[in-house]
C-alpha cells in the first residue's frame, strides 16, 4: 500500500513540474508575441522586420542579422565590444533599451503605443524571465 502512496505522489510531483515548466514557456510566447512580434519575427523564417529576426537570439552576437541595416548608434554599439546576447543583456536591453544603447531605433517612439505598452510590460521581472525562458527555445 505504501508503495503505491509514494508512486503517486511521485507522479504528482512529476506532472506539477512538468504543468509548471510548460505554462513558464506558454506565458513567456504570449509576452514575446504581444510585446515584441510586432517589430520582430519570432519564428524559424528569420524574417526581417522592423527589428531583425530573434531566432536563436540569445548568446547570438549583437548586430550580425544580414540585410537588416542596423541604425547607426546600434552599429557603433555592436562593433566597438564583442556583444552578445546573453540572458542578462537581454534583460537590460528589454527592461531599458535606450539605456542599454542610447539611440537605438528599438527605443523610437512610435505614432500608435505598441512600443511604450511593450517596455511597459517589460518593467515586472517575471515577466522578463518568463520571456527569456521562451527566446531560449528559439534555436
Ligand atoms: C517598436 C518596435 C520594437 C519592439 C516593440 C521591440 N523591438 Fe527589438 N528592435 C527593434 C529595432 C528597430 C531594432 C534594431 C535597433 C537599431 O538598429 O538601433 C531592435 C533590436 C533588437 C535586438 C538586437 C538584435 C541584434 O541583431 O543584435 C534584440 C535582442 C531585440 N531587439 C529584442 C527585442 C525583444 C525581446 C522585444 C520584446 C520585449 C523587442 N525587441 C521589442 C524594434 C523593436
Amino acid at each position: 500500500m505504501k508503495h503505491k502512496l509514494f508512486i503517486f505522489m511521485l507522479m504528482v510531483v512529476f506532472v506539477l513540474g512538468w504543468w509548471l515548466h510548460w505554462s513558464s514557456i506558454e506565458k513567456g510566447e504570449r509576452l514575446a508575441v504581444a510585446n515584441c512580434g510586432g517589430c520582430h519575427d519570432l519564428s524559424a523564417k528569420k524574417k526581417n522586420k522592423k527589428g531583425p529576426y530573434l531566432w536563436g537570439i540569445v548568446n547570438r552576437r549583437a548586430g550580425i542579422v544580414d540585410g537588416f541595416e542596423y541604425s547607426e548608434a546600434f552599429r557603433q554599439f555592436a562593433d566597438s565590444r564583442q556583444f552578445f546576447w546573453s540572458e542578462i543583456n537581454l534583460d537590460m536591453l528589454i527592461t531599458d533599451p535606450d539605456k542599454l544603447i542610447p539611440g537605438t531605433r528599438m527605443a523610437e517612439k512610435e505614432s500608435d503605443s505598441k512600443h511604450a505598452k511593450a517596455f511597459k510590460n517589460m518593467q515586472n521581472l517575471d515577466n522578463r524571465k518568463e520571456l527569456i525562458v521562451f527566446l531560449k527555445m528559439l534555436d
